[in-house]
């Protein structure tokens, strides 16, 4: 009886602490932020409007290439990544994927005025601008037409790795995501090198290899979707992409930072019967040495 007593003091202060002081700590430490919005609501987007592909051919070949590759249409990018690094502070993505990773309207939205639409206004005052002009000269007509066509040449389905290589590389390096790693040389360090990241973005993008374990899920979705909420004047853009792309990103990051995570989750039931059947083990054999002693 004496135990059972003892046991149920030691489950209300356990529970007290779970269920009443956790969440209410972490309220504080973590402050409570929106669930992300794959719609893109507040953006200028297409606002219903479709566009013509061939027409946004032409559009994207006359002002887009210059900076943007877009291999897939047969437009290798116009100088190597140093140069174009030196010269942008950052390496344009290539455009071939673009139409499948973003979200329609943010698309439309960040030709329009990329630091409105990836919210960096704050970091482009006092005559600093954008490295990518703004196209919103450009009638809503012809910039619903060249999304279609980067929509048009976008592919149906891409790799979670081939994901994150056109939507973050850019800046992030995700070392561990290569097995060739050798300190110096890997497929997955960023696309731009650091002096020039660093002098664009004001600090280096950090290497994303551990941040699935430094930051939870829901946290990862919330930041990448707009990553002021979480860090307020952080120099990270928005990036729009569609949910299931996003979902895809989040999953590589765990491929690589944590891959045997379903493994040890899929231990958790089987341990927890076994502490069961250990206990009942425990207390049959503390009961016989009891008996034996009086
Ligand atoms: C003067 C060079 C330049 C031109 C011209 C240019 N861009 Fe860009 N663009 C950039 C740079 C630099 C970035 C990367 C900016 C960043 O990551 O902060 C970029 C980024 C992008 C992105 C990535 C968006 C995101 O949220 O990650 C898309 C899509 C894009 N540009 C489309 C276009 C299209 C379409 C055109 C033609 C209408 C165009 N760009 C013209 C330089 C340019
Ligand atoms: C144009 C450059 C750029 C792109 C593209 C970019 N990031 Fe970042 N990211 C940054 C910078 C700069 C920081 C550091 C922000 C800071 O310290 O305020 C950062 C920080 C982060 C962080 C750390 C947040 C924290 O809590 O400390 C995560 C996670 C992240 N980025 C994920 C991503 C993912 C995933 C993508 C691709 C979908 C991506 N980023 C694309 C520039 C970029």
């Amino acid at each position: 009886m004496r135990e059972l007593k003892i046991l149920a003091v030691v489950v209300f202060f356990t529970g007290a602490l779970y269920w009443g002081v956790e969440p209410f700590a972490h309220s504080q430490l973590h402050k409570h932020v929106s669930t992300p919005e794959y719609t893109f609501s507040d953006v200028d987007g297409l606002k219903g409007m479709t566009g013509d592909a061939t027409k946004g051919a032409e559009l994207v070949t006359a002002n887009c290439i210059a900076c943007h590759a877009i291999e897939k249409a047969g437009f290798p990018p116009m100088m190597d990544d140093e140069t174009s690094a030196a010269s942008y502070g950052v390496v344009p993505p290539d455009l071939s994927t673009s139409g499948h990773l973003y979200n329609a309207d943010y698309l439309a939205a960040f030709i329009k005025n990329p630091a409105k639409a990836a919210k960096v206004e704050h970091k482009f005052t006092d005559g600093a601008v954008h490295p990518m002009p703004n196209y919103d000269w450009m009638q809503p007509q012809e910039i619903a037409d060249m999304v279609a066509y980067l929509q048009s040449i976008a592919p149906a389905a891409m790799t979670n790795k081939e994901v994150f290589v056109d939507a973050c590389q850019r800046c992030h390096s995700i070392k561990y995501g290569d097995f060739r790693f050798d300190g110096t040389k890997s497929s997955m360090l960023s696309k731009t090198p650091d002096a020039n990241i660093k002098a664009y973005m004001g600090t280096i993008p950090p290497d994303l290899s551990q941040y699935i374990r430094s930051r939870s899920v829901s946290y990862l979705h919330e930041f990448i979707n707009e990553p002021g909420k979480h860090l307020e004047g952080t120099a990270m853009p928005r990036v729009g992409l569609t949910e299931d792309v996003e979902n895809q990103v989040v999953t590589y990051m765990q491929e690589v930072g944590d891959s045997s995570k379903d493994e040890r989750e899929a231990l958790a039931g089987p341990f927890l019967g076994y502490l069961v059947i250990f206990a009942i083990f425990a207390w049959l054999w503390k009961a016989k040495i009891w008996r034996e002693v009086h």
